[in-house]
């Protein structure tokens, strides 16, 4: 009866997947089956490779592997085999998240080893593993592995997702971690990748963000140190913290001397709907580049139909600003993507409904960039994939400076609006990236960031600006089919 048993577990319909209505165009998703959260990003000899949390035989989450994608320019990605699979002591019921570092011309992967504690899986024994290619596309575990087989004290057996970083002659880990409902992160170091000393609690949540912290990464930027990470369980405070969990970070000073970070606020990285667990990464050039899963936990995922679910954002260098906030913008490799343009106009007044395209199967893959001048009209906005009976709408409210992202009325699936505040300015600019079932959008060279999924149905292809209460001034309009 192994037929049944796949299909309890969403067995794939390959007919629907080759009609696939919300199949991306340009953003990575797996061939078919299930993922999450990206893992192991590297640039290594050339090559940019993302990994991600991946279950091939069905469309819900299962025992993860780590699907493999690569490409030269960040944009044009390639599939390859599954570089990790479960099943070992150590990773008897999934391969979970983790980080990937280049040492002595290997691309090694740490990974955390998933092992439910008990038969009812409510509890978990998580370590901490090795795997190492010299090809960048098949993998070996480690016999030493475990490299790290217990938690500290200071954590319990939720203890996961390592994040691997050089300094000097010594490689740092921090892996997420809880103790009585408390989210922390734990610092490690080695200086071979296989054995490692514990130092301490690098942070933890003062009570108010979260009972765990997934998904850490530490870095410099901008003079400073970021912590970034994936708590749960942090509770909605006005338009903050409205999805199920949140990624965002804290900025600092780190000293290695004493291996203190002293930091700031938590600040969520984007204000959409669908953003988690995100990782970075620095290229060669010393970019410090980004990539989140564009879905949540446990929100409803249309696409299962289709045989695939989940898929991740558009790579974002990071930047920090003056203000001790982080920028995030798409990568400028990605203008390789503009097919055909669609609009250029220097000067626009909208004061009123104006259809920037007849209704287009191009208007379902695209990029679309202005600037929005001080107006007098009220609202601004904007209406993607729209028809008769669906839109989304991005909103500018120019008395209280709020963003809105409505997508109740954007097809199948979950629904719901989210709302931020845009800081002062006499421009905004804006940078809209639409693919078949997403939109991510970055204002203000990615002073906020909102990424969303959408699940339109076919007839509704069109694009709308809109001002209410008076006329709004647009500028440099140019949009591109991609
Ligand atoms: C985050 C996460 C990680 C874990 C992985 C399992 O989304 O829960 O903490 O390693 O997903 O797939």
């Amino acid at each position: 009866m192994a037929f049944d048993h796949h299909r309890m577990n969403g067995e794939i319909d390959r007919e629907a997947r080759r009609k696939g209505r919300w199949r991306f165009g340009y953003h990575i998703m797996a061939p078919s089956g299930w993922i999450n959260d990206p893992n192991g990003l590297v640039q290594y000899k050339g090559m940019y490779h993302v990994f991600f949390q991946h279950y091939p035989n069905g469309v819900e989450w299962g025992p993860m592997h780590w699907g493999h994608v690569a490409s030269r320019d960040l944009v044009n990605w390639k599939h390859y085999p599954i570089a990790l699979t479960p099943g070992d002591a150590c990773d008897r019921d999934g391969c979970f998240s983790g980080s990937a570092i280049e040492k002595e011309g290997e691309v090694c992967l740490i990974y955390t080893g998933h092992r439910y504690a008990d038969a009812a899986k409510k509890s978990s024994d998580q370590v901490q593993c090795l795997a190492a290619s010299r090809d960048g596309i098949n993998f070996e575990k480690s016999p030493d592995n475990p490299i790290i087989g217990t938690h500290p004290k200071e954590g319990s057996g939720d203890f996961r997702d390592p994040k691997v970083w050089r300094r000097g002659d010594h490689f740092y880990l921090i892996a997420g971690t809880c103790k009585d409902h408390i989210g922390k992160v734990v610092l490690y170091r080695s200086s071979n990748l296989k054995n490692w000393t514990y130092l301490g609690v690098l942070a933890q949540s003062d009570g108010k963000l979260g009972y765990m912290w997934e998904c850490p990464d530490f870095f410099a930027l901008g003079g400073k140190h970021i912590l970034m990470i994936s708590p749960q369980g942090i509770e909605p405070d006005g338009d903050l913290y409205q999805n199920l969990h949140q990624t965002g970070y804290f900025v600092g000073n780190f000293d290695y001397e004493h291996m203190q970070f002293d930091y700031g606020d938590f600040t969520e990285l984007d204000n959409g709907h669908d953003f988690y667990a995100a990782q970075s990464f620095q290229d060669n050039s010393g970019r410090r580049i980004v990539i989140g899963w564009m879905d949540m936990w446990d929100s409803p995922m249309p696409e299962q139909a289709e045989g695939w679910a989940g898929a991740l954002t558009l790579p974002r260098e990071l930047h920090l600003s003056e203000n001790g906030k982080i920028r995030m913008t798409p990568v400028p490799e990605l203008t390789q993507l503009r097919k055909r343009e669609l609009v250029h106009e220097s000067e626009l007044l909208i004061s009123e409904n104006r259809s920037f395209h007849r209704l287009n199967e191009e208007l379902m893959e695209l990029e679309m960039l202005f600037d929005l001048k001080k107006s007098d009209a009220n609202q601004f906005g904007i209406k993607l994939r729209c028809g008769e009976t669906e839109e989304t709408v991005i909103q500018y409210e120019t008395a209280s400076r709020v963003l809105t992202l409505d997508r109740s009325k954007g097809g199948a699936g979950p629904g719901g609006t989210r709302r931020t505040k845009l800081p002062e300015h006499d421009t905004l600019k804006f940078r809209i990236y639409l693919d078949r079932s997403s939109v991510e959008i970055f204002v203000n060279d990615g002073e906020k960031v909102m990424t969303s999924r959408i699940y339109p149905r076919e007839q509704n292809h069109g694009v709308q600006l809109f001002a209410r209460g008076g006329g709004a001034q647009v500028q440099n309009l140019r949009s591109w089919s991609l």
